[in-house]
């Protein structure tokens, strides 16, 4: 039997076109709050508020006009707020976490000293520091390359790494000091050297149930060129493994996720939601570079199409702790959002774009409206995204890159997200770094 369910989506991106789809697809009757019109929510939502994803009081209000049942939240920033907290005070469940377990992804000191308290596997070196001459001794008695991050959300930009953003440790001494200026703070780790990907899980606070693997593209250009976006797109392949990740190490990914969500209930801050691991697949095993209390953006777009279990059955098992499983189609499937030019630095904004929907439909691609207005006016981020899904990477690439011909604008993309040589590239880079494997088909 069909559920009605009356639920209310926040976020109006990309990843929230993909969760309303996926939403809608298992009978819920979607409202949406984001700060735009997004075309495609416009179309699956039966109400829509326009309000800051922030201004948690004003959702608030919005829900308890729409008699909202259940409430999905999309990005991080509202979890920051307390959005959940503040939704379940008022009879609303949500999937998210509260504001203290969102502290995984809203404060990285908080996350690094978890995994060091109970012991969570793929953990590494890392020290705060409020201290200016404290820091700089530590950096140098360490001696080898570290990673400089701000201890809270920075929309993907603040992190800079000895070797890629920064020279070397003098650098990274000098960005570590304005940041301690400027937040009081500083969060100084170790450098990891590999290749990363995304294990994004949900869970109820207890039972944790994985979704395929998936690589994300964080540089604005081909060969993973230019400065760091959101992600210009992903892959994933049919055997929810990546080329570059053995079996044995998406296992030891998935029980780093599993001690997580055991070591927050322990903590007293039981976590549920959705879970994004952000690691680096180093010669020794992954490591945890960042979590995230939501799912990805582009990633959700990966593994949202190949979902068979209604994401509002889990959902429902999210909030109400009784998740069950979450089965996935086992195919390949690559994302590639076209952003506006000048995308991030400096992007074009105001003018509008074409989206030809039916050849899109007609070229057998999924279509995704992030960063752009019901008019189909640009915002100035990451615009639209086309999704190709088939029972092999290639396939699933070239039903992506089908679909590019017909969005017109300024507008650009990365041909080579999701082709042979650049996932090549990345087995190259595994192997240079002196570890032996056979690489899984794709
Ligand atoms: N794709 C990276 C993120 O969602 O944070």
């Amino acid at each position: 039997m069909v559920k009605l369910m009356k639920v209310l989506l926040v976020g109006g991106g990309g990843r929230e076109n993909a969760i309303g789809e996926a939403l809608v697809r298992d009978g819920a009757e979607l409202y949406v709050v984001s700060k735009h019109r997004n075309p495609g929510l416009a179309r699956l939502a039966k109400g829509y508020g326009m309000a800051r994803e922030t201004d948690v009081e004003k959702v608030l209000e919005l829900a308890l006009e729409w008699g909202i049942e259940l409430a999905f939240i999309g990005p991080e920033a509202p979890l920051e707020r307390g959005i959940v907290d503040l939704l379940e005070e008022n009879g609303i469940p949500a999937v998210g976490p509260s504001r203290e377990a969102a502290q995984l992804e809203t404060d990285k000191a908080f996350a690094r000293s978890l995994m060091e308290e109970y012991e969570i596997p793929g953990r590494k070196l890392f020290r705060v520091f409020e201290d200016v001459s404290e820091m700089c001794s530590w950096i140098d008695d360490f001696g080898r390359p570290v990673v400089v991050k701000p201890l809270g959300l920075t929309g993907g930009k603040g992190v800079k790494v000895v070797g890629y953003q920064l020279r070397d440790n003098e650098e990274a001494k000098a960005y570590a000091e304005e940041l301690i200026r400027k937040d009081g703070k500083v969060l100084i780790e170790e450098r990891t050297d590999g290749v990363e990907f995304t294990l994004q899980v949900f869970t109820d606070g207890k039972r944790v149930i994985p979704m395929p693997l998936a690589q994300d593209y964080p540089h604005a250009y081909e060969g993973d060129e230019g400065p760091i976006t959101g992600g210009m797109g992903s892959y994933s392949c049919p055997n929810h493994l990546l080329p570059f990740v053995p079996r044995e190490d998406y296992e030891k990914a998935l029980k780093t996720l599993k001690a997580t969500v055991e070591a927050m209930r322990k903590n007293g801050t039981p976590y549920k939601g959705i879970l994004y691991g952000q690691f680096m697949l180093s010669r020794e095993g992954p490591v945890i570079i960042e979590y995230n209390a939501r799912f990805g953006d582009p990633e959700a777009m990966n593994v949202l199409p190949l979902l068979k279990t209604g994401l509002l059955d889990i959902a429902e098992g999210i909030v109400d702790g009784s998740l069950g499983k979450a089965e996935f189609e086992k195919k390949a499937t690559v994302v590639k959002y076209l952003a506006p030019r000048g995308y991030p630095l400096s992007p074009v904004k105001g003018v509008t774009v074409e989206v030809d929907e039916k050849a899109i439909e007609d070229s057998g691609a999924k279509l995704y409206y992030a960063s752009i207005d019901e008019d189909f006016t640009l915002l100035g981020s990451r615009a639209v995204a086309v999704v190709g899904v088939a029972d092999t990477l290639e396939e699933a690439e070239g039903i992506a890159e089908s679909a590019i011909p017909y969005i017109k604008g300024e507008l650009f993309y990365r041909r080579d997200i999701g082709r042979r040589e650049s996932v090549e590239k990345r087995i190259m880079m595994m192997k240079g770094l002196g570890k032996e494997f056979e690489p899984n088909s794709c």
